[in-house]
């Protein structure tokens, strides 16, 4: 008896240890005694080696440290820095993959030290500090520890479409701003599709001019934004994805088509049936010259061709493709985009190039050194590394799916199909990239639909693969993302701004208390919801485009419930809590509703509300059931009527309602049940 509570004691004492709020959480870290107070003098000193992009890593460093304390920065002479870094070499003038991006940092009560082999690694573990800094009882401070620290995948990305909808050069500078504080390294800028072309092409400049309503990068501010994901250690691959998704290109060019045109710009969200015609010369010398123009103007060793989702329509409807087909003996349209793909491989490895495309360009035919990004699962990743390629997993983080952090979290590149590969092929996993696909983003809303949850899959890739505790990645999770604003990401601001828009109102309360247990529903059920073609031209401007992609309280409260249910009803505290939320609920109907009806963009979720109210309400009767231990079965409910209308409301109010879900109801169900003498579940 004495060794169990020895041991809880001692258990208990490793849990109340100060958790160090680090996402992606380092290889090892190791704390100390005491800690490193942040003074107005808290100054920097480098040594050995240093390169233009570390001094201005250094200034942005001391900006974001004095917005985070909120306190002017009057450093003291170097000979007194409270930070001392060195690295042994200068980083590559292009970022390569694999580039060494390790660091160790030391922090004891007098002064910090990080050093690294390479300034790439200093750039990282200054992002580590910066998240080490907390408000303390005296003051805000560091706590004393080490740290070694190197990523577990060299590649760790953030592919950003920008042609469903154009998302600008700032909104794109905060988000590598927010990649680098989470560590990532690579953008992956997915620029052209059916419904976009957004590069300046000076060469053939119908691309841009006839293929992108003027929404477009030009050359040098594509320049730009290399230069500032440099800085910031991100590498910015391109991708201009063909034989299909590619309607904007032949708006300008149809003559690169498999049908003819005119073509127009897609409209309407959905994959098109347009593809470029790899059987004619015209569509390769096309390519050798455009290909090289973007092979100077993106200075990265990697090329993205895209190959998604070529459905072969236009191919097969074709009598003179289909007539080159039979004469090359090639069987199917998979045979036809191997052919394409092939000489596209030629003309990127003539421009020092690394072809990349997702899944579907794995073909026998294809040489070795190209890479295929999983989009369909880790099965195709493996099966790409067995027969000698390697590849990046994107398969599970896909951030348009609405899915909740965890559920990404739970995604390994080394999972599964992958887990069973040899030493050699598991190599070939490089790693893999979150993906932002913009049919429901816009410059307002990109913020929120990327973070806090990719610093999950950031840490996924980053971090150790035993790293794998939910409950400690959510309260790291959210303190990366009250940090994330210190840099000016506005994922948690912007919704603020949007309620406003929709109640057209100074007090939002009683909408925030709706907005707060909602998500918008996961997967392509918006898509698959809404009958008619979507426009991409629409405002996005209803509740679901302003909510964020994961209810922190809707997973709190649901923990509640838990933690209730598994004392068997005895913590009184979580059941207080319980009520208390239950019963704010409860009375937000009769608060929103009047600002629901004044509002055509809140109109649609006159149900949502009532809903959430009524659902407050069957939880307090339940909990009122539990308390006095009488089973719900045969009494009278919250409707003052039988049961089974009870379980039409929550059949009614579990399904999508102006495309949100509310995520308090299967907690609030839990508690009805066994209120009900049933199991929970
Ligand atoms: C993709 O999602 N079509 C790559």
């Amino acid at each position: 008896m004495m060794t169990v509570i020895l041991c809880l004691g001692s258990l208990s004492e490793a849990q109340s240890q100060p958790q160090l709020n680090l996402m992606p959480m380092p290889a090892s870290v190791q704390t100390g005694t005491g800690q490193l107070l942040i003074k107005q003098s808290f100054s920097v000193q480098v040594t050995g080696a240093r390169d233009a992009s570390l001094d201005e890593e250094v200034q942005r460093f001391q900006t974001v440290l004095s917005r985070k304390t909120g306190m002017p920065l009057y450093p003291a002479p170097p000979a007194f820095a409270s930070l001392l870094i060195h690295a042994e070499h200068r980083r590559e003038v292009v970022q390569k993959l694999g580039e060494d991006e390790s660091y160790e940092l030391t922090v004891t009560p007098g002064g910090a030290n990080l050093r690294a082999p390479n300034t790439l690694g200093i750039l990282r573990g200054l992002q580590t500090f910066l998240q080490l800094v907390q408000i303390t009882p005296d003051g805000f401070a560091v706590p004393a520890v080490t740290i070694k620290d190197q990523p577990r995948f060299p590649w760790r990305g953030t592919m950003i479409d920008v042609s469903r909808h154009f998302i600008p050069l700032d909104v794109l500078k905060r988000n590598l701003d927010a990649m680098a504080a989470v560590k990532m390294n690579v953008l992956h800028w997915h620029l052209s599709d059916d419904q976009g072309f957004r590069v300046e092409s000076k060469k053939f400049p119908k691309l841009q001019e006839m293929g992108s309503d003027g929404m477009y990068y030009t050359q040098d501010e594509v320049r730009d934004l290399i230069g500032y994901a440099r800085d910031r250690g991100i590498r910015v691959i391109p991708e201009f994805d063909m034989p299909g998704h590619a309607t904007s290109w032949l708006v300008g060019y149809p003559e690169l088509a498999s049908a003819p045109g005119p073509y127009s710009i897609g409209r309407t969200i959905g994959v098109y049936d347009a593809a470029i015609d790899p059987t004619q010369e015209r569509t390769y010398k096309f390519l050798e010259e455009f290909i090289a123009e973007m092979a100077k103007l993106f200075p990265d060793e990697y090329f993205h061709i895209g190959g998604d989702e070529v459905n072969g329509k236009q191919w097969s409807a074709n009598p003179k493709i289909q007539a080159f087909m039979q004469a090359h003996g090639m069987k199917s349209n998979q045979d036809l985009q191997a052919y394409f793909n092939e000489h596209l491989e030629k003309i990127v490895a003539k421009n020092h190039k690394i072809m990349l495309g997702w899944d579907e360009v794995l073909h026998p035919d294809l040489p070795k050194t190209i890479v295929v990004q999983s989009w369909r699962g880790q099965a195709s990743l493996a099966a790409a590394a067995k027969q000698g390629y390697s590849g990046l997993l994107s398969y599970g983080y896909y951030l348009d799916l609405m899915w909740s952090a965890a559920r990404h979290y739970a995604v390994d590149p080394m999972a599964d199909a992958a887990a069973n590969l040899t030493p050699e092929e598991t190599k070939r996993i490089l790693g893999g990239e979150s993906c932002m696909w913009a049919e429901w983003v816009t410059p307002e809303n990109e913020d929120s639909h990327i973070w806090p949850r990719n610093a999950a899959i950031a840490e996924r890739l980053w971090s150790p693969q035993n790293v794998t505790d939910v409950d400690s990645m959510y309260t790291r999770l959210n303190a990366v993302s009250l940090d994330l604003e210190w840099l000016g990401l506005t994922h948690r601001s912007a919704r603020e701004q949007m309620l406003h828009r929709m109640a057209g109102t100074a007090d939002i309360s009683a909408l925030r208390v709706l907005a707060d247990v909602v998500e918008p529903v996961k997967e392509y059920n918006r898509e698959d919801l809404t009958k008619a073609p979507i426009s991409l031209q629409a405002p996005l401007t209803s509740l679901v485009d302003a909510v964020y992609p994961e209810s922190d309280i809707a997973r709190q409260f649901n923990n509640l419930v838990d933690r209730f249910l598994q004392s068997w009803r005895q913590d009184k505290g979580a059941e207080a809590q319980m009520r208390s939320w239950l019963t704010l609920w409860r009375d937000n109907d009769g608060k929103l509703q009047p600002l629901l009806g004044q509002s055509l963009l809140l109109r649609e979720d006159l149900l949502l509300s009532q809903n959430l109210s009524v659902a407050g309400a069957v939880g307090l009767q339940a909990l009122d059931y539990l308390d006095k231990g009488q089973s719900a079965d045969n009494s009278q409910t919250a409707f003052d009527s039988p049961r089974a209308q009870e379980t039409a409301f929550f059949a009614q109010a579990d399904k999508p309602s102006a495309n949100l879900l509310l995520m308090i109801l299967a907690p609030v169900q839990k508690l009805v049940n066994v209120s009900a003498g049933s199991p929970p579940h």
